[in-house]
């Protein structure tokens, strides 16, 4: 079974960026404990990151032509995006939305998903961990 996990704008300063906030791993750490993890649950996971909206549309268009379940940490685009969402609302396999901070906690301009009415299951606030509860879940 594949699984593509799906990161938004920003997202490859992780570790870097607002530590208080996102934590100190990096992205590649964390696709690194992502693969082990699909390794020993028999799923192929390929961890992917953009700051270009086209593309990250071209890759829900992929995996929903494929049926391959999503993983999908949209970023901002979470908050501002008609395009994701009609994206995700193509899926053909399961999509997770996964946001790493409390969402619900911070701006109000964060308390609103244009994903969320498309995914089926939403992880918040469980830092990167909650890319690995999604993966269990959709791996089960
Ligand atoms: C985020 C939350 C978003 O509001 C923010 O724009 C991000 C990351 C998160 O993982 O907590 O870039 O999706």
């Amino acid at each position: 079974m594949k699984i593509l996990v799906l990161n938004g704008p920003n997202l490859n300063r992780l570790g870097k960026r607002e530590p208080g906030i996102y934590g100190s791993e990096t992205l590649d750490d964390l696709a690194a404990r992502l693969e082990k993890r699909g390794r020993e649950l028999g799923a192929a996971v390929e961890t992917r990151q953009t700051n270009h909206e086209g593309e990250m549309l071209e890759w829900l268009h992929e995996a929903a032509d494929g049926s391959v379940p999503v993983i999908l940490n949209a970023a901002a685009w979470t908050h501002t995006s008609v395009a994701v969402a009609d994206a995700v609302a193509q899926k053909t396999a399961p999509v997770i939305e996964v946001h790493i901070s409390n969402v619900h906690s911070r701006e109000p301009f964060r308390h609103h998903s244009y994903i969320s009415a498309h995914a089926d299951g939403i992880l918040v606030g469980l830092g990167t961990d909650g890319y690995l509860l999604a993966l269990e879940h959709l791996a089960r």
